[in-house]
């Protein structure tokens, strides 16, 4: 699996030949399929519905109490016969198991529990033996589950996407942090993932910009730091762009006053030129102009600014366990894409002109909502929105992909709508269909306690810093840490993270520097050492940790070991859930479930101490425990630490 992302170490395949009856049923990868397949064949004995139809209604619980699987009557729809009887009545019926206790009728729902002792038989020694494999399934991105030798299915998953020279906001963050996520969901869930960043690295700015580095470049500064030095440049350009500005404008509103009055205004006229020319506004024009003429100079400069910033993209990503396959960006997409976008667009009656310009009406196409949007301005030059639909079909004819993701924040809903429409209506619905924008929130207040953000590197360096300060007020523990700086970087890029996948992605959050950096609640550091205090555990244990699937489960029997088992055993159903919600926060509530229930367990079931054979079983599920947790971490982008 060559192309399998550095950040994400398992992948288990079924060979189809152990493929059970039932639709999208993977036993060997999941466990619990085990328990669909054995329920949904014994209830059809009992209710004379057909097993395939029980199989896909067998829902998982919101919580332990409810029990491990249960099935909702009403939804078997039997005509004419009251759901409330039949439940009881099934539950009567239902005949003594292996694999699990007597069913329990609530109202309309069959609850089941798991038998504790085949469950922790079954489900402890694959974690043991799967590891990073374990939970994932890759018959999900296969073309066809039945035949893995037609291939995988392709995904591009667009994200980070941020523009050159311009500080890296909140939005860019946390489409980084979701973007990364999806594509490891994605990954183990077996599709062919290529991650691709769209930079913003193109448009009259990047003329303003090379005018700029005349001005106040540094090749040295730009070798050394060409993020933060770029933007500096920038913002001393645009210093003077804003500055030079007001007396134009003056300038313009008088000539306006005057026309309307019906006065001369030939010597304002004269008086304007010569200041618009000269201005560093009309450079920028030009010097754009010279790099849409692909005129050499003009590119080499614009080129090794991106190269440069590229450089250093790649580090912080590499920070955040993300490579890209792809540095895509607007200044890619070729002049004949667009033009070949417009003739469509024109074709199908779908753009229109408009004052000079060309536009999309979409309340003449059924879509209202969408309003109306620019393709080409009046003086010919394209747009972001038209970038982006030159860059869709480019994209579908260079990957041929069976879906692309756009990970963008909810600010450009309207546009990524338009874009997709436009491509509908271009005669591309199959296209437009393949494509999701995933949308996310608002950051509020995101600074460094220095001030603005300029990179990503500014505000993982402070949360670094802050949580090594918060480190270090535990004096035993910090002077055992072997790389307390490298340890406070990872915990401060986890405390980060953990703070953006809480709650679901719609919703916006507050920055908050003490509150994701607390090692109490449900945060990042909280995760962390819940990781590393099972790592301890397992190294003060002293036991042989490849030998652990041998041990006797059946020792496992108080109800803290039962239900830890309970609740490992649905990892591989928490996956296939978080396939279809895409939302981080289906992984990490699961995994604080986990550490929550492994807090209370440590004065109940410990290691050290007990008889060698109870002691061997109880580090057999704390050693599961810690695979799951390290397997979900992965999958969010996280780096487990083993020692804090
Ligand atoms: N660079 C854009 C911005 O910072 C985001 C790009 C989103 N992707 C796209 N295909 N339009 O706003």
């Amino acid at each position: 699996m060559a192309n399998l992302s550095a950040s994400i170490e398992g992948l288990s395949l079924q060979s189809t030949d152990k493929n059970s009856k039932f639709k999208d049923c993977f036993p060997s990868l999941n466990p619990i399929d085990i328990y669909r397949e054995h329920l949904s064949e014994e209830l059809a004995k009992v209710s004379g519905v057909d097993a395939d139809k029980i199989f896909p209604r067998i829902a998982w619980t919101a919580t332990l109490e409810k029990g491990d699987l249960s099935l909702a009557i009403p939804s078997l729809q039997l005509k004419g016969k009251n759901p409330k009887e039949l439940c009881t009545e099934f539950a009567a019926k239902f005949p003594e198991s292996d694999l699990v206790h007597p069913p329990t009728a609530t109202g309309t729902h069959l609850q089941f529990f798991f038998k504790p002792q085949p469950l922790a038989h079954t489900v402890l020694p694959r974690i043991l033996t799967e590891r990073a494999a374990y939970g994932t399934n890759g018959n999900q991105g296969l073309k066809d589950p039945s035949d893995p030798s037609k291939g995988r299915k392709k995904i591009i998953v667009e994200f980070s996407s941020p523009n050159i020279a311009k500080p890296f906001h909140a939005g860019h963050l946390r489409s980084t942090i979701i973007g990364g996520f999806l594509s490891n969901l994605y990954t183990v869930m077996g599709w062919d993932v290529i991650k691709m960043n769209y930079l913003g690295d193109w448009g009259k700015q990047y003329g303003l910009l090379a005018n700029g580095y005349k001005y106040f470049g540094s090749e040295e500064a730009l070798a050394k730091d060409p993020i933060n030095h770029l933007f500096e440049v920038y913002v001393k350009v645009n210093a003077i762009v804003t500055e030079q500005s007001k007396p134009i404008k003056d300038l313009k509103d008088q000539i306006k006053a005057k026309k309307d009055k019906g006065e001369d205004v030939a010597a304002l006229e004269a008086e304007l030129a010569p200041l618009v020319d000269a201005s560093e506004d009309e450079k920028a024009r030009r010097y754009f102009k010279s790099m849409e003429d692909g005129e050499p100079d003009a590119l080499g400069l614009w080129r090794r600014f991106r190269d440069l910033s590229i450089e250093k993209y790649k580090q912080t990503y590499a920070r955040l366990n993300i490579d890209f396959d792809v540095y895509s960006g607007e200044s890619q997409i070729k002049a004949e894409s667009m033009a070949k976008a417009y003739e469509q667009m024109k074709e199908a009656g779908v753009s229109e002109e408009s004052e000079g310009a060309v536009i999309v009406d979409f309340t003449k196409h059924g879509a209202k909502k969408l309003e109306k949007a620019i393709i080409v301005r009046k003086d010919g030059t394209p747009l972001y929105l038209t970038r982006d639909i030159g860059a869709i079909t480019e994209r579908d004819e260079a990957y041929h992909f069976d879906k692309m993701i756009y990970c963008v924040a909810m600010q450009q809903d309207l546009h990524l709508a338009q874009l997709f429409k436009i491509t509908e209506l271009m005669g591309h619905k199959d296209l437009a269909s393949r494509c999701q924008h995933i949308n996310f929130g608002m950051v509020r207040g995101m600074s460094t306690r220095k001030g603005t953000v300029k990179f990503l590197d500014d505000i993982l360096q402070d949360v670094g810093d802050k949580m090594h300060e918060v480190m270090k007020k535990n004096t035993v523990k910090y002077e055992q840490v072997a790389d307390p700086v490298k340890t406070a970087d990872t915990l401060g890029i986890t405390a980060v993270m953990v703070q953006d996948m809480t709650g679901k992605r719609i919703n916006g959050y507050e920055f908050n520097l003490e509150a994701m950096t607390s090692f109490e609640g449900d945060t990042g550091p909280y995760l962390q050492y819940a990781h590393a205090r099972l790592c301890s555990m397992a190294r003060k244990a002293e036991l042989n940790m490849d030998e652990l699937h041998t041990a006797n489960f059946d020792l496992l029997s108080e109800k803290h070991a039962v239900d830890l088992t309970r609740l490992l055993a649905q990892w591989p159903d928490v996956l296939l859930q978080t396939a279809k919600t895409l939302e981080p926060i289906t992984v990490l509530s699961y995994l604080f479930r986990m550490t929550r229930m492994l807090s209370s367990s440590y004065d109940v079931l410990k290691v050290i101490g007990s008889e060698p054979e109870l002691k061997k079983a109880r580090m057999a599920l704390y050693a599961s425990a810690r695979q799951v947790l390290h397997n979900g971490m992965r999958v969010l982008g996280l780096s487990p630490v083993e020692r804090m």
